[in-house]
């Protein structure tokens, strides 16, 4: 039996890469890694057979190449996965693993071959409809003539909530991930917090994310309690979590 890990180009690793998406049905939060060229691709071979890939990208900065960040080998060869994984740590001199807990393969690679795994990130799906309504607030799409408040954590979304004549939140939803999913961030005027409104936000983005045939996501800091709480009473439930660990020498 020969095992490889062979560094390769994106093109080739695409076909197995649509069969990780098939068996990961939920958002990737790095999926345009690949397509921005931020990554490396190795393919996984067994008796010179392809039966699997990885990808390894920077932990913190671009071009960096030290995180494997995804793997897959097809489930009749899944019994290799751990040799192969070595394989691929080998080949690619990988430090760490970053994975989403819901990615059940490379998880388990991340408990047998990691140490000091942390978590700084909740993934979010969703969950259910809410129904929040709130009293003289408009929810519209933001117009070139929108004065904005000075946003301090997200981008400027291109939905706002309008309430008596002036922009108190703007939110929208993110497409560069895997079909059908998109990301959804929102941010609410300081002054104007805890009153549900990025709730209410929320609850509306989600039905444009759906008109334009997308699947709502989110993510958020583990320590951003605000945002947590906001994105449940919006209607996501917890995917999981993005894990990072230290390979073992
Ligand atoms: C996150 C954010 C959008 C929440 O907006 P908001 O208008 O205050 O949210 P809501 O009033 O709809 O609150 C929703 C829930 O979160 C809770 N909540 C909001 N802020 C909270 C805080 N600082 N601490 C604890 N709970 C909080 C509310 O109590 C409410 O829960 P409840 O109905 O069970 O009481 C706002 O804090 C913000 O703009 N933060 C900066 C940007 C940011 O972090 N965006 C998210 C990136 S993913």
């Amino acid at each position: 039996m020969k095992l490889s890990a062979i560094k390769t180009n994106l093109q080739e690793i695409l076909p197995l890469r649509n069969l990780f998406l098939q068996e990961n049905n939920f958002q990737i939060r790095y999926n345009a890694q690949h397509e921005r060229g931020w990554s490396d691709s190795y393919l996984i071979t067994h008796n010179e057979e392809k039966i699997g890939y990885g990808a390894v990208a920077g932990k913190d900065k671009i071009p960096d190449r030290d995180s494997v960040f995804e793997f897959y080998i097809i489930p009749s060869f899944r019994k290799l996965a751990s040799p192969a994984f070595l394989e691929l740590i080998y080949a690619s001199k990988a430090s760490y693993i970053i994975c989403q807990s819901n990615d059940l393969l490379l998880s388990s690679l991340l408990f047998e071959f990691t140490q000091n795994i942390n978590a700084d990130t909740i993934l979010l799906q969703e969950d259910f409809t809410s129904s929040i309504s709130i009293e003289n607030i408009i929810f519209r799409k933001r117009s070139d003539n929108d004065i904005v408040f000075e946003h301090k954590a997200e981008p400027v979304g291109d939905y706002v909530l309008e309430l008596n004549k002036e922009v108190v939140a703007t939110g929208g939803f993110l497409l560069h991930y895997n079909m059908p999913f998109a990301d959804l961030y929102m941010e609410v005027r300081e002054d104007c917090r805890r009153k549900g409104f990025g709730s209410y936000l929320i609850q509306e983005i989600k039905k444009q994310c759906y008109l334009a045939g997308r699947v709502p996501a989110a993510r958020t800091g583990l320590d951003n309690i605000a945002s947590r709480k906001t994105l449940l009473k919006a209607g996501f439930k917890i995917a999981g979590f993005m894990l990072l660990g230290s390979i073992k020498k």
